[in-house]
């Protein structure tokens, strides 16, 4: 199966060379960058690397993420779409939960790096070539939607178009899973609509058609702080330690103070 069949289930249309959406507005532009800055051999060759995502590094917030996906995939018993899958780096970590997993993307050289990366076998994972804004799926298929380091990067009119079609394929009581920029000072430069409060959060994806059902936050300095030695040592058993300290226990902090210095949103559509 290469990587630009889509033939299975819940596909509705080949991939016929991706065509952009039409999108307006301030996001337009951002948009466009994201889509055509990862179709580079070299940025999908070194990507994991500068990002420290290869299986061999240790990295707290990549753990921190994988723990808090793995419980807010616990359940899911139908099928996941990952969309922007990049290289694969959650993919390959995730891909034991549902009923089957798809990997859409649209950068082919990210794609090439996410198929050398991902062992596959008769359940998966697939990897798709299409664009987010237009996704080749039918309505109500996928049970959960993850989308990582994607959808924050976008501003607000553009989350409005992204979230419409990722509820689209989307079922009744699906999940969707997505990271968001919060209040640390490394994402000082971000604007206000990057840097969602977990209040402005909620109400956003309520106007767009889903719950936010629970917050993880993935950035909490105590983390950071305890997994020190661990991070240094490359003993990933106590970075994961470190991480679930701030997944089960820090997380309901970022709520009630309605501030997170980043983290992942858990929604429902409604
Ligand atoms: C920062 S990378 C994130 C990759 C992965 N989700 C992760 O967490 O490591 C952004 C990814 O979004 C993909 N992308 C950008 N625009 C897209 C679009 N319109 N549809 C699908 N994928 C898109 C890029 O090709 C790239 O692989």
């Amino acid at each position: 199966m290469g990587v630009n069949e889509n033939n299975r289930a819940g596909a509705e249309k080949k991939d016929k060379g991706v065509k952009p959406p039409e999108t307006t507005g301030a996001s337009a532009e951002v948009i466009r960058a994201l889509r055509r800055n990862y179709q580079d051999e070299v940025v999908a060759r070194t990507y994991e690397e500068e990002r420290d995502f290869r299986e061999g590094d240790v990295s707290l917030h990549y753990e921190t993420e994988v723990l808090a996906l793995s419980e807010a995939l616990g359940g899911v018993r139908g099928e996941i779409l990952e969309v922007a899958v990049g290289t694969g780096r959650l993919c390959r970590r995730l891909r034991r939960f549902g009923g089957g997993y798809t990997g859409l993307d649209v950068s082919m050289q990210m794609l090439s790096e996410a198929k050398k990366a991902v062992c596959r076998d008769a359940n998966g994972p697939w990897l798709v070539r299409g664009d987010a804004f237009q996704l080749p799926f039918k309505d109500n298929h996928f049970e959960a939607v993850v989308g990582f380091r994607f959808i924050k990067h976008i501003g607000p009119d553009g989350r409005k178009v992204i979230y419409t079609e990722l509820r689209r394929v989307l079922d009744d009581d699906g999940l969707l899973l997505f990271d968001f920029y919060g209040w640390r000072r490394r994402s000082a430069k971000k604007t206000d609509d990057e840097r969602l409060t977990v209040g402005a959060l909620r109400s956003e994806v309520e106007e767009n058609g889903f719950r936010l059902i629970k917050v993880y936050g993935t950035r909490h300095m105590v983390c950071d702080v305890v997994s020190v030695p661990f991070r240094w040592l490359k003993i990933r058993s106590g970075v994961r330690a470190a991480g679930w300290l701030g997944v089960k226990m820090l997380s309901p902090l970022d709520e009630f103070f309605d501030r997170s210095r980043g983290g992942i949103a858990v929604c429902k559509k409604l």
